[in-house]
């Protein structure tokens, strides 16, 4: 029997991979997602191989993650509570479709994760497996085995052979990848308490950023980023050139209590430089490009967009059919904005568009031969038809 389990390299699945084969008496293929979570992928390859994996698989999925997954999410607005910009959230289905493309070529009996059974993730995983096949079987060992502390984990590490890293575990979680890193757990659990300077891993302290305000051009095209300053660049080249930008001004650092899947509460610390600028600027163009009732659908529709994201379901009917409507609606969204980022902050300079609804010859008080000034007169009294009915009712109001 064969198994594939997604491997990061840590302590949790090295331990999957010796607990899978004791339990199944299987064999386990360790598959590696690059992501751009900045880790050296060949130290993770030879650990999985050290621990026992029959074999071990890694996939670039970073130029995808961007295009088929970023660059599509922030063309929809979304934002889960007001606040995160789903960076871990986005990268799971992705990760799940590439593990289910090895599994069906090397014939796997059951795919393998090492999320925890009280998160998000196991969620987003295994929707997504069963979206690619409605068969498989999926082994989700924290849900399975007895292992109640890390430090059960790091015995059986010793008494099996798996080689504990040299580098110290960190006493919190952290999932990183090209759009954010995420910090939960061991000592951020208490809400009152700040997350200290040192687990940063992208952004500097916006306190030590330049003194002097930088200003940066981002274009888009039917709401998609192409260019920074200029440059056309690639999607990938996009990511990176915006997480540099908005890493060195400290930009995009949240601290925030959400609401999981599974129904706790739990505090998210979060860093997504380049994603926090994209989403600044697109929304910026939106608001030339885009027509009123066009906007504020848009608007209705983005939490539920953000919620299905968070819930795991961008594999879904739904999540498809707000895709279309969302693209349908970027058309015109093409142009260049102008921001101006000093200490964490971010400003809007400027926006342009040759698909402007922006009309200076409209909006202007000098005078105009578009609109008829004393046409607002009829406009405002018929407005006004159901307040007057209400206030004759009711009486004067109070
Ligand atoms: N709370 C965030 C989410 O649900 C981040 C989860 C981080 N996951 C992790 N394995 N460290 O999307
Ligand atoms: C986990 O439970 O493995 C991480 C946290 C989450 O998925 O929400």
């Amino acid at each position: 029997k064969r198994v594939v389990l997604a491997y990061s390299g840590g302590l949790d699945t090295s331990v999957a991979i010796v607990w899978l084969k004791k339990t199944y008496g299987c064999e386990v293929i360790c598959y590696c997602a690059d992501l751009g979570q900045g880790e050296d992928l060949d130290a993770v390859a030879k650990k999985a191989r050290a621990s026992g994996a029959s074999d071990v698989v890694v996939v670039d999925l970073r130029e995808s993650f961007v295009r088929e997954f970023i660059f599509p999410m922030i063309a929809s607005g979304a934002v889960y509570e007001d606040g995160y910009l789903l960076g871990t959230s986005i990268a799971r289905p992705l990760i799940a479709r590439a593990q289910m493309e090895i599994a069906r070529e090397r014939g796997a009996d059951a795919v393998a994760h090492g999320a925890t059974g009280k998160g998000n993730d196991q969620v987003r995983f295994e929707l997504a497996y069963y979206y690619f096949d409605p068969k498989i079987r999926i082994i989700a060992p924290w849900r399975l085995w007895n292992f109640t502390s890390r430090s059960e984990l790091i015995n059986y590490s010793k008494e099996n052979g798996i080689p504990v890293t040299a580098t110290l575990e960190k006493p919190y979680s952290v999932d990183r990848n090209l759009f954010h890193t995420s910090y939960e757990g061991g000592i951020l659990e208490d809400p009152w308490v700040a997350p200290p300077e040192e687990i940063f891993q992208m952004t500097r302290d916006p306190r030590t950023g330049p003194e002097t305000p930088e200003e940066i051009t981002i274009s888009f095209e039917k709401g998609i980023p192409i260019a920074i300053n200029g440059a056309l660049l690639s999607p990938l080249e996009i990511m990176e050139k915006a997480n540099t930008l908005g890493a060195l001004h400290g930009i995009g650092r949240i601290d925030l209590v959400e609401s999981r899947f599974v129904g706790m509460k739990s505090r998210g610390v979060y860093e997504t430089p380049g994603g926090t600028l994209l989403h600044a600027a697109h929304r910026a163009l939106e608001t030339l490009t885009l027509d009123r009732e066009v906007l504020s659908l848009k608007a209705q529709i983005m939490p539920q967009y953000a919620r299905l994201i968070y819930n795991g379901f961008w594999f879904s009917p739904e999540r498809l059919a707000l895709h279309d409507l969302v693209a349908h609606t970027q058309h015109r969204v093409t142009g260049d904005v102008r921001l101006l980022l000093y200490k964490g902050g971010i400003r809007v300079a400027g926006r342009r568009s040759p698909y402007s609804l922006y009309r200076k010859d409209l909006a202007t008080f000098e005078t105009d031969s578009v609109y008829r000034q004393s046409d607002a007169d009829g406009f405002i009294r018929i407005q006004a038809l159901r307040l007057k009915l209400y206030s004759d009712q009711e009486g004067a109001a109070p």
